[in-house]
């Protein structure tokens, strides 16, 4: 409880620091803890002199301040140089949720079925949240997904709280000091984050040039010794690139080949027509899933990973759901998956007017581009790299002026990031005109502004 208060806290103290693994026996901590960020709040300060105020404060546990703002438990520990504090675009965001088109973190806003909220009502009525639910899950929704993704027979499937704690699980489980994970750059970081503290390394293969994804080609080249794993998001976040099905056979060719194990990400596959790799690759194929895009249902944080029999029990030693996952989730994402074939199509077919819409606004902004068009799932990038403008300042421009909240490139890639920003489309026709509207003023404004 005091680690959840703490955060909550401490991202309206500070909205750029977020505490983590408060001792949870200590009270007092607490207190101190938000001394402590009040601290930092007033001060410019290095991370090493934060880890000594930690010490000084006897606040042994709390092992991190990260300095990204949702972080939950992700920190980098390269992040050891001055961080200024800065004022929040996710604070601001979320508290003026209501006004603002989220268009910033691939989720879907889209309504897609009431069925949803009526398995969530009826789940509260009925008191469910009383009892821990089944181990396995809810009766049914294992299998619901098993079925959905087309699963090998001997799959097994393992509910957790969003993909981002399935590929937690199977990354700590699998990966050893010194393996080699290969990647993408740009990608989804948070994982990369989480190879490199079970002592991998991710090795980042630009894609921010065509064809905008993987090749089996580069894959072989960055293939070590030390290769374990490939990490295949597909459809790709950020780029809204997918596989074809000749890759994705050839990437599990060089799997088998080199004798590695391969992440398939299907986390955006509902949006496409995928080619999952457990069809060529059985054996050698771990699945994170989640219902946070498709469905809406981010903010109930409910996911799946799903493995070959062998691979799971690897895993199960690390997971952390012996007592299953929130009940009120299980029964959203049952019913949203139990009819999914009656809303998908709508859902896709907005999402390609969405782009349309966008694309066109982009279109009109001499120096900018979208690199992969149409987006094979609900995001792309824009690039923006010869307007001039940086990507952070697009991200506050239109937030804070405009209303519109999308995502500066510098979060999914370090090195690319400043040459883009990332869009999701999936919200009302409405959010989506908003944006079309605000982006060509805003890119204006900045230029003229000299940002
Ligand atoms: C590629 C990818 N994997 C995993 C996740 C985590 O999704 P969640 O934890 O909401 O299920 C995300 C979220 O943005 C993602 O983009």
């Amino acid at each position: 409880m005091v680690r959840q208060q703490s955060i909550a806290k401490s991202s309206t103290i500070i909205p750029s620091f977020y505490l983590h693994e408060v001792n949870a026996e200590a009270k007092s901590q607490q207190t101190r803890a938000f001394a402590l960020m009040e601290h930092i709040q007033k001060n410019t300060i290095t991370r090493p002199s934060v880890i000594g105020n930690l010490k000084a404060m006897r606040l042994p546990r709390i092992r991190y301040i990260s300095k990204f703002h949702n972080a939950g438990c992700m920190t980098d520990k390269k992040n050891a140089k001055k961080v200024p504090v800065a004022p929040s675009a996710f604070d601001y965001a979320h508290q003026h949720s209501r006004d603002i088109v989220w268009m910033s973190q691939n989720t879907n806003q889209i309504p897609v079925s009431d069925v949803i909220d009526r398995a969530i009502l009826k789940a509260v009525k009925d008191r469910e949240y009383n009892l821990y639910p089944r181990s396995n899950g809810i009766f049914g929704l294992c299998e619901v997904v098993s079925k959905h993704l087309d699963l090998p027979k001997d799959y097994k499937v393992l509910l957790t709280n969003g993909a981002i704690e399935a590929t937690y699980i199977l990354t700590r489980a699998l990966i050893k000091k010194g393996d080699q994970v290969i990647c993408t750059d740009p990608s989804f970081m948070p994982i990369h984050h989480q190879i490199k503290i079970s002592g991998g390394k991710p090795v980042e293969i630009p894609v921010y040039r065509k064809p905008w994804k993987l090749t089996p080609e580069w894959i072989r080249d960055a293939i070590t010794p030390k290769t374990k794993m490939i990490l295949l998001i597909d459809p790709l976040n950020p780029l809204g690139t997918a596989y074809t099905r000749a890759e994705i056979k050839e990437i599990c060719e060089i799997a088998e080949e080199h004798d590695l194990l391969i992440i398939d990400d299907v986390t955006y596959r509902d949006f496409s027509d995928p080619h999952p790799t457990y069809k060529y690759a059985p054996d050698r194929t771990i699945v994170d899933y989640t219902f946070s895009k498709q469905c809406g249902l981010a903010g109930m944080r409910i996911g799946a990973l799903a493995a070959p029999p062998e691979l799971m029990e690897k895993m199960m030693p690390y997971n952390t759901n012996v007592l299953s996952v929130n009940i009120l989730a299980q029964r959203a994402a049952h019913a949203a998956m139990e009819c999914i074939d009656s809303w998908l199509p709508a859902l896709r077919k907005q999402l390609l007017e969405n782009q349309r819409i966008i694309k066109d606004s982009v279109d009109s902004v001499k120096g900018c581009f979208l690199p992969v068009y149409p987006s094979r799932t609900n995001m792309f990038a824009i690039d923006i790299g010869k307007t001039g403008v940086d990507p952070d300042d697009l991200q506050n421009t239109l937030l804070y002026d405009y209303g519109v909240f999308i995502r500066s490139g510098k979060y999914v890639s370090k090195t690319y990031g400043k040459d883009f920003i990332r869009v999701s489309f999936s919200v009302t026709e409405e959010g989506a005109e908003k944006f079309a509207d605000a982006f060509p003023k805003a890119i204006a404004k900045l230029r003229k502004s000299g940002k």
